[in-house]
């Protein structure tokens, strides 16, 4: 182990970023403690990771207090993409105010170093294009995307409040739409909607012209932007900084370019555009690449690549054991870029395929919140006094 390794701990672990995150911390050299209540993740994410000797998976709810010792915290639970945190808008809320309460109290107990997994969501429909951390954003505080744009803000609001207050070092990043492998096969994002389309061969359905912009970042790029974030930047930077890739396509560009890259031969049919389907959006940048020195580094057909292999995996059986969308995807969602591109009602989410749908009551059953576990038998989680 490195002379500077840490404890690490993951708050949602298990899904598609924070698996990626540990498998970089445990690469370089820190003990990580994964937590997550398995709603949209799942352990399969880091199955390849099983009886790693620096990793142990502890199975809680961010609702909950939580009491353990770690050096480092990366606060990333909550679902993302509109169809899981619709799902149960209230337990949304309660994940990032709650979850951020309780994380903060942990890291403020410890002295630990915290960083919160905010979202270009926190921009709403921005009338500044493209968006610099200094626009305050434009969002509805009472809509049904409300329980997690505002969730995310007020989770942002305690971090700089125990920054000023308490002297706790923290930091927060804005991730905008991210993708790769183990990105959920069914939660309505354009790029694995696309991706399992033209792997089945199934028409690719755009809506309007398909001359709306998006940005998509690969998911190697925003880990290397994240813990640039935590470990070299000062106790003084503390965000919110904005990591995502400023190259722009078109929604039409990307679904040929699946089709390309996977050999398909599905055709694109356009649709009527719903009315307020956002244009473009995009970061702006200038503070990573001058504060953490990033930039992104991984191509769009690069990246598309990988994540099509994986999703080629999954469906030839060979890869993860997922659960599929039913052929027929959700079409409104699609539309909605990534995971933080707008579905703007429940209404409109709802053609999301009903496999999809029951896979999330499903998950949901199985995460809810549990009473506050005892402390878990590991050097990385001996008990001590409460937080406040
Ligand atoms: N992927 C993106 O493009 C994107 C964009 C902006 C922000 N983010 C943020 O990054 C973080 C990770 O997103 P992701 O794409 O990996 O999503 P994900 O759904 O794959 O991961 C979220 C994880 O949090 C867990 N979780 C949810 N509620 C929890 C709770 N109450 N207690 C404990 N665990 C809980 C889930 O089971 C899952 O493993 C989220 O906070 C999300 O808001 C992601």
């Amino acid at each position: 182990m490195k002379r500077d390794a840490k404890t690490v701990l993951v708050t949602g672990g298990a899904g598609f970023l924070g698996s990626h995150l540990i498998d970089r911390l445990l690469g370089a050299g820190h003990e990580v403690l994964c937590l997550d209540n398995l709603f949209t993740g799942s352990k399969r994410n880091i199955a390849h990771l099983h009886g790693h000797p620096r990793l142990e998976f502890m199975r809680h709810d961010v609702t909950m207090p939580l009491y353990v010792e770690v050096d480092e915290i990366y606060n990333l639970a909550c679902p993302a993409s509109p169809v899981h945190y619709q799902h149960d808008p209230v337990q949304t809320t309660k994940t990032s105010v709650h979850g951020a309460i309780n994380m903060l109290g942990l890291a403020k107990r410890l002295g630990a170093k915290i960083l919160q997994a905010s979202t270009s969501e926190v921009y709403g429909d921005p009338a500044v294009h493209p968006q610099p951390e200094s626009y305050w954003g434009n969002v509805n505080p009472i809509g049904p995307r409300s329980c997690y744009d505002e969730g995310k803000r007020c989770a942002e609001t305690l971090f700089f409040d125990y920054n000023r207050q308490h002297k706790l070092r923290t930091k927060v990043v804005r991730i905008f739409n991210t993708y790769g492998p183990r990105m959920h096969p069914n939660d309505g994002r354009v790029v694995s909607n696309f991706i399992v389309q033209a792997l089945r061969g199934e028409d690719i359905t755009l809506y309007g012209d398909g001359s709306q912009t998006r940005s998509f970042c690969y998911v190697d790029d925003l880990i290397t932007a994240m813990m640039r974030t935590m470990e070299d930047t000062p106790d003084s930077f503390t965000g919110p900084v904005n990591i995502g890739n400023p190259g722009e396509f078109t929604i039409r560009e990307l679904a040929e370019m699946v089709v390309e890259l996977v050999g398909s031969r599905s055709q694109l049919v356009f649709q009527p555009l719903p009315q307020d389907d956002p244009k473009q959006r995009r970061p702006d940048i200038s503070l990573a690449k001058s504060a953490l020195n990033w930039e992104p580094k991984v191509a769009l057909r690069e990246g598309l690549t990988e994540t099509i292999a994986y999703f080629r995996s999954v469906l030839t059986g060979e890869g993860p054991r997922v659960v599929l969308p039913a052929s027929t995807l959700g079409s409104t969602a699609q539309t909605a870029a990534a995971a933080d591109a707008p579905v703007r009602s429940g209404a409109e989410a709802a053609p999301i395929a009903t496999a999809a749908l029951a896979a999330v009551r499903q998950a949901a059953r199985h995460a809810k919140p549990q009473a506050a576990p005892k402390a878990a038998n590991t050097a990385a989680s001996k008990t001590s006094t409460p937080a406040r």
